[in-house]
Formats: C-alpha cells, sequence, structure tokens
C-alpha cells in the first residue's frame, strides 16, 4: 500500500549543496522535521553546527534557526538505513555536473543516492527527485526503485525540478513562481499536495504533470533563459560594429510584455552551475534521442556566450595598445553573479586567468569569490579590497556586477590607478560619467575605437 495522503512528518533530503541545503532549512521552516544527508562528513559537520560552506544569503540564519529547533539535523547516512525508517519523502537533491570529458550530465550521483536509499527504506514512501536530470531519468530510476525495493512496502517516484536562483535561494524555495510534480499516481500527486500545503494556499500555480515533463520543464527554463541572454548578447556583436546602445535596445524590446526586459542584460555572458551545463547536458540528450537538430541552436547560444570572454580580452589588448606583458590589470568580479561565492564557470574568473597566462599582472578582488577562486587558480594573485586591486592598475575590468562594484565613480579610482582605463563587461556605468572624467572606457555591446 502506498504512501497515502499522508499527515507528511518526516522528510529527509539527499545530497546537502546548495538545492539540498536550502531545501532541507525551507522544509524545516514550513513545519516538517527534516533530515539532510550527504556522503562528505565534513560538510555534515559543518552544516550539523550551523555553518554553511557556501555563500547564500540568509540561509545560514535558518539553518540555526531550525538545527537549534531540533526540526532540522544533517547526518551521514552510508546504508541509508536511518532515514529509510524515519521519513516519508525523501528528496533527491544531489548534482548532475557535466561529464568529464563530456558534454552530457554525470548521472553517478543521482543513481547511487537512488539506488541506496530504497534498499534503505523499510516503509511506504515517496522519492522525490529534485535534480536536474536529462529526460527519461525519472522513468528509467522508477523502475530501479521497483527493483530494489524490500517485500511488503510500495516506494514510489515523483519528480519535481527545482527553479531556486542562487543569491534568492531561501526567497525562491519558500514562495516558488510555479511547483511543478510529476508523478505516475494521483496518490503521489496528492502526497506533495500535502507537502507544499503551504505555497499551494497562497495559489501558487501547481503544474501536475508526467515525469517526461517535469523534466523538460526545467531544462527548458533554463534553456530559454541562455537563449534570451545570448539572444541579446549576439545584438551586442552588432553594436559593436556598427555602433548603438545595447541597453537601449534591451529597454525598448524589453517593454513589449511579450518579451518581457529580464534576463536581456548584455554583458560577459552567462557562467554557474547551471545554465552553461544544462544547455550542453540537453543538447547531448536530445541526440541520443535522434533529434540533434532539434536543440542545435543552443550550441550557437553556448558560442555566443563564450565569445563574450573572448571580447572582453580583446578589448584589454586594445586598451593596452596590444601590450599586456606585466601590466597591472585589476579584475573586479570572479564568481558568476552578485550575492554568491560560486565561481564555477564565472565569466570573471576565465578573463582573469587568460590575461594572466598571457603575460598581465592580474590583481583579483571579489567580495566572496577569492576564497574559491584561488581554489581553481592559486597562482593569480587575490587581494582583500578593491583598493588594492586597483592601485595602479593599468587597467580595471568589472567583471560581476557586485553593488560595491556598480557604485563606483571615476573619482573613486582616478588617484589609485597608473592609467584611467575601465572595461565595463556588465553595462552597469554610465559612459559618460567616466569620459567625461577623462577615462578611456568601453563596454561590451558598445563600439570601442582605440
Ligand atoms: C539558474 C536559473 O536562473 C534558475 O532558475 C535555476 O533554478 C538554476 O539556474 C538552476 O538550474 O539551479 P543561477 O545559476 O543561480 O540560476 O543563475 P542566474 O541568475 O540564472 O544567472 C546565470 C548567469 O547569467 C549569471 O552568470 C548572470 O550573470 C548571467 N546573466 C543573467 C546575464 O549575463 N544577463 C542577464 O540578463 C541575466
Amino acid at each position: 500500500m502506498a504512501l497515502v495522503n499522508a499527515t507528511v512528518e518526516n522528510v529527509s533530503v539527499i545530497g546537502t549543496g546548495y538545492l539540498g541545503a536550502t531545501h532541507a532549512a525551507c522544509m524545516a521552516e514550513l513545519g516538517f522535521n527534516v533530515i539532510g544527508v550527504d556522503v562528505d562528513p565534513e560538510k555534515i559537520a559543518s552544516l550539523a553546527a550551523g555553518d554553511l560552506p557556501f555563500h547564500e544569503p540568509g540561509l545560514p540564519e535558518l539553518i540555526r534557526k531550525h538545527v537549534n529547533s531540533g526540526r532540522l539535523r544533517f547526518i551521514t547516512d552510508p546504508d541509508y538505513t536511518t532515514v529509510g525508517a524515519w521519513a516519508d519523502v525523501h528528496f533527491i537533491a544531489v548534482g548532475t555536473p557535466q561529464l568529464k570529458g563530456g558534454t552530457g550530465a554525470d548521472m553517478t550521483y543521482v543513481d547511487a543516492a537512488t539506488k541506496g536509499l530504497t534498499q534503505g527504506i523499510t516503509k511506504d514512501s515517496l522519492i522525490v527527485g529534485k535534480s536536474t536530470v536529462p529526460v527519461g531519468t525519472a522513468a528509467r530510476l522508477a523502475e530501479l526503485i521497483q527493483d530494489n525495493t524490500g517485500d511488503g512496502i510500495t516506494v514510489s517516484l515523483a519528480w519535481n525540478p527545482e527553479f531556486l536562483r542562487e543569491g534568492f535561494a531561501v526567497e525562491d524555495t519558500l514562495t516558488p513562481d510555479r511547483l511543478v510534480v510529476g508523478t505516475a499516481s494521483e496518490a503521489d500527486e496528492q502526497v506533495l499536495r500535502a507537502v507544499y500545503a503551504e505555497a499551494l494556499g497562497r495559489d501558487t500555480p501547481w503544474i501536475s504533470t508526467d515525469y517526461q515533463t517535469a523534466e523538460l520543464v526545467k531544462v527548458a527554463a533554463n534553456a530559454f533563459l541562455a537563449t534570451k541572454i545570448s539572444f541579446i548578447n549576439a545584438f551586442a556583436e552588432v553594436t559593436e560594429t556598427v555602433g548603438g546602445d545595447i541597453t537601449t535596445l534591451a529597454d525598448a524590446i524589453g517593454h513589449d510584455t511579450r518579451i518581457g526586459r529580464k534576463f536581456l542584460n548584455a554583458g560577459i555572458g552567462f557562467g554557474g552551475g547551471c545554465l552553461p551545463k544544462d544547455i550542453r547536458a540537453l543538447q547531448t540528450r536530445v541526440a541520443e534521442l535522434g533529434l540533434d537538430h532539434s536543440m542545435r541552436f543552443l550550441d550557437e547560444m553556448d558560442q555566443i556566450n563564450l565569445r563574450r570572454r573572448k571580447k572582453a580580452i580583446a578589448l584589454a589588448f586594445d586598451l593596452l595598445d596590444q601590450d599586456i606583458e606585466g601590466k597591472k590589470i585589476a579584475i573586479l568580479g570572479v564568481t558568476f553573479k552578485p550575492l554568491s561565492d560560486d565561481v564555477r564557470d564565472a565569466p570573471g574568473l576565465d578573463v582573469a586567468a587568460r590575461l594572466f597566462n598571457a603575460g598581465a599582472d592580474v590583481a583579483v578582488y571579489d567580495p566572496q569569490g577569492n576564497t574559491n577562486a584561488a581554489k581553481r587558480y592559486p597562482r593569480i594573485n587575490y587581494v582583500n579590497t578593491l583598493n588594492e586591486a586597483v592601485t595602479e592598475a593599468e587597467l580595471v575590468i568589472l567583471t560581476t556586477e557586485w553593488d560595491e562594484f556598480k557604485a563606483l565613480t571615476p573619482t573613486d579610482l582616478h588617484n589609485k590607478v597608473t592609467a584611467p582605463r575601465i572595461i565595463d563587461a556588465r553595462n552597469v556605468l554610465t559612459p559618460t560619467d567616466w569620459e567625461n572624467a577623462g577615462w578611456t572606457f568601453a563596454q561590451l555591446g558598445r563600439k570601442f575605437d582605440s
């Protein structure tokens, strides 16, 4: 007999990275008893002590609140027998990174967690997949679950993709703009309705569908967002050549509510642990299905995006008259976006590393990202203040739009730099302010005459 219309009290969250740690804390905030499980004992020890191993506004406070209230625990549970005997609903929130040496998603962690968890479960339960996966995964996992379920119990599977943004993870989880659930039965849907009762009470759109749609909704959303960014960046390539103002162009088309202004900020492009790998995994998956032509445009989006980094580097060479050897270049921002310490596939870090490798004396400052960046590129010089980065710089490049950088004025920097040259690779500064103050100023999407 399946878990029916359950009064769900106990939930487990398998995987305590970005998604899992946030989901676990938010489930506790919604009143559930929660156990977060991870294979990494260090991560568990740190979370159990109320410390977050990454930067996410509001999340450490929420974790501490519920670790202290006793509603939230973090454990390693190698054979899943603790949570398997305890929780009614288990969320799978492990990572699906890009395969090393490939473009598809690495399903090792999802597969291992699902199989191990199912073998540890000793009562009727619902497993809910939240990880971003190639379409077809849930159907495959449903069979894996069936093959590994103990006698006399029913374990079923639902797919419930997550749309949280880093930097707004708590807000997006507690007040999502929609909830999507792919289930194999009405009973499982009812269990999830009970889990998300609070959001449903606020009339949050509830999309109940099949596994394939639920899986595809997630990758379609990220592919669309990536396409929007690359779309405007493709126009940036045009305005860089013919002249024109890319921000005004974005504003103007964005007024059309069918288009919308969000995700039309031209600049150095998208990075992070999701958009780049998700568009590659999607293409790989549809190619496996014999449909490589359907998503071929995503390869173009990827290329447009990566060309933005090259353009920023080309501008750096232009502003330094093609001679960057030994020149001090201040890189402001190496996280893939503000409010995060995540440097995965971060455009700013990529640019910093390439300029460093080309012989520049690169000084990196990021309010949150230095530590993670230094793990990836230890030889680059990371400094603790904006001031140290720009002092005696021959070129400043703004690569992540942190508030601290957006607020910069020419006078803030003028007496510090050796030469007043700046590239605003996020289009957040006002060109005339800088040009009138005597700066050589360049932006992505803006014609630059060297
Ligand atoms: C993205 C999606 O926005 C979330 O909905 C999704 O849940 C998440 O991936 C995921 O799959 O887990 P996130 O990676 O946090 O969230 O980052 P975004 O806010 O989407 O930004 C992605 C990149 O696009 C950043 O590097 C940002 O600087 C860049 N971007 C964004 C632009 O270059 N221009 C824009 O107009 C907007």
